[in-house]
């Protein structure tokens, strides 16, 4: 469903990705990992066209989208988590959800269900500003607003980074609940947890791919991975 081909990027002078190819086939979760500075989120920002290829080309179901706007990326159902897991901290967690609903033109009753369904202690705070949420509970709020409307494609940046133990085995249960169900990019740093969900990894090395594994018993053993973290 998405393949990237030869993809460099680079923020002014300083090129960052170098002949980046990857695919990822539609239902695959995959996961990228690589140390700090490996260009991570770079690669998520550029697929989501929030930065242009400087060469290469990036094909979702077979057609070009290299240098698409995020808003039409939006429309064809990318959905961009980033890192910071910024949320609108003076609206309340159902106004947030909200916005959400109105981009997508979805009933608001609708996308909270989407919300709550993946995490419902999230029913008794939507009244609460969103800015008084945990990190956890922020990064959940995040990952539900993505799946309202129609996602095709998840985007996610380093959704454990930051969080006690107990909101990592949270977040690990809501994205294997979304496995299968919609195709997603994440950026981990968590070895056990990503060799759980994994059905491809892709390790960056300064900006360049440099291991692909596929498969289940291949990705289980978390040592081969050692050398990117
Ligand atoms: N806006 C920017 N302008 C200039 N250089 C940038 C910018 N953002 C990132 N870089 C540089 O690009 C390189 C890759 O950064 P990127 O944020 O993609 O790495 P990362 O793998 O996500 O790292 P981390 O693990 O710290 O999140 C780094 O050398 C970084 O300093
Ligand atoms: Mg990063």
């Amino acid at each position: 469903m998405l393949e990237l081909a030869g993809v460099d990027a680079a923020y002014g002078h300083a090129k960052v990705l170098h002949d980046v190819s990857l695919d990822l086939k539609e239902g695959q979760m995959a996961f990228v990992i690589g140390r700090n500075g490996a260009g991570k989120t770079t690669l998520l920002r550029t697929i989501m066209g929030l930065l242009k290829p400087r060469k290469g080309s990036i094909r979702y179901f077979d057609n070009e989208v290299t240098g698409l706007s995020p808003e039409d990326l939006y429309q064809k159902g990318f959905r961009f988590v980033a890192q910071d897991k910024r949320v609108f901290s003076n609206l309340t967690v159902r106004e947030n959800i909200e916005l959400a609903a109105y981009s997508n033109r979805e009933p608001l009753r609708r996308a909270l269900d989407k919300v709550i369904e993946i995490y419902p202690k999230l029913e008794s705070f939507l009244d609460i500003k969103a800015g008084k949420l945990s990190g956890g509970q922020r990064q959940i709020l995040l990952v539900g607003q993505a799946l309202v409307g129609d996602p095709k494609l998840l985007l996610i940046d380093e959704p454990t980074q930051g969080l006690a133990a107990v909101v990592v085995d949270d977040i690990a249960r809501i994205l294997g609940s979304l496995k299968g169900r919609v195709s997603a990019l994440i950026v981990e740093q968590n070895l056990p947890l990503m060799c759980q969900l994994a059905d491809k990894v892709f390790a960056l090395k300064e900006g360049k791919i440099s291991m692909i594994v596929s498969g289940g018993s291949e990705i289980a053993n978390t040592g081969s991975f050692d050398e990117f973290m």
